[in-house]
Formats: structure tokens, sequence, C-alpha cells
């Protein structure tokens, strides 16, 4: 295979992770992921990060637009819980916090400082809270059919 320039990681040949992330054990990274440490960032166990998802703890927004006035990048802490899904093609912006065991949908974008409790269906542009999912993860843990709540 051609050198695609990527530097190697761990945990997929095609995924780029920057910065020193910290990383919980059991997480899986997918293929096209962006893992973006440069900010601080620390994504914990047993999470699932699906093809394509971005995490992004850096903008050079306000430097751009300023034309080079305001001269730096800006950084954000970002913080994803144990047990957390996101998927695919969903973006986390800089200074993000997510709750364990939540479920980020697939395209959904978690627009900068948001947080989210833990146990939450986020879903959307911008990703907002759809339902709780702790009676279904308790369900789970407990052997036990759980029937979906309707978003109200
Ligand atoms: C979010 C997801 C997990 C569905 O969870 P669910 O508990 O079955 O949720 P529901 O289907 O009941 O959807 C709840 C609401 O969110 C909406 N919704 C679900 N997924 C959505 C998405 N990705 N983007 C926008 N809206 C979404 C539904 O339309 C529904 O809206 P409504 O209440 O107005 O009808 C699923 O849609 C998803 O995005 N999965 C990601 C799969 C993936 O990336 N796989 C990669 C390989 S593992």
């Amino acid at each position: 295979m051609k050198d695609h320039g990527i530097p190697p990681n761990p945990f997929n040949p095609h995924a780029w992770i920057t910065g020193n992330p910290k990383i919980g054990k059991g997480t899986w990274i997918g293929a096209f992921c962006l893992i973006d440490g440069l900010g601080g960032l620390e994504i914990g166990k047993a999470c699932d990060i699906s093809c394509g998802a971005h995490i992004v703890t850096h903008s050079t927004v306000r430097r751009c637009i300023s034309g080079r006035r305001h001269n730096k990048i800006d950084f954000a802490r970002t913080k994803i819980g144990h047990n957390v899904f996101i998927g695919e093609n969903a973006t986390i912006l800089k200074g993000v916090e997510i709750g364990h065991h939540s479920v980020i949908g697939a395209g959904a974008v978690v627009t900068e400082n948001t947080k989210i409790p833990a146990y939450s269906l986020v879903v959307g542009i911008p990703a907002r809270v759809v339902r709780s999912l702790r009676e279904e993860v308790s369900a789970f843990k407990n052997g036990k059919r759980h029937k979906k709540t309707k978003r109200k």
C-alpha cells in the first residue's frame, strides 16, 4: 500500500490522531476518524467511535476572520465519558463534555462547549438530547427487555 502520510497509531491505520489524547482501554476507533488531542482530550473506556467521526479540540476561526489580529489558535479541553457511542461522520467540537453511556447519532454536530449529561441519546445539527437512555442501559445490565420511550 502506498504511504498516505498519516502518522501510525494503535487504533486504525486510516485514523488521524494528533497531540496526545488520553484514550481508555477497550475504546474502538474506525477509519477516517480525526481525533484531535491538541487542546487536551480525554476519551473514556469502551467507547465506539465510528468511521468518519471527528473530535476537534482546537479552532482557527477567530484567527482567520480577524485577519490574524487574534493571532493564536483557540483550544479547549474536551471530554468523552466511558461507554459512549459516536455514530458515523459525527463531529464533536472543542470544549464539549459527553457523559458516560451516551449515544451520538450519525452525522450529528455537537457544538462548542456543549455539556451532555450521562445516558443521553443525542442527534442532529446542532445536536440535541432527544431522550435518556438510563432505563435502556439498566435493562441491558439486568438482562431485561426495554420498550423505547418516544420523544415528547
Ligand atoms: C441515533 C440512533 C442510534 C438511533 O437510536 P434510536 O434509539 O433507535 O432512536 P430513534 O430511531 O428512536 O430516533 C429518535 C429520534 O431521533 C431521530 N434520529 C435518529 N437518528 C438520527 C440521526 N442520526 N440524525 C438525526 N436524527 C436522528 C429520529 O428520526 C427520531 O426522531 P423523532 O422522535 O422526531 O421521530 C441511530 O439513528 C444512529 O444514528 N446510529 C448510528 C449508527 C452508526 O453510525 N453506525 C456505525 C457502524 S457501528
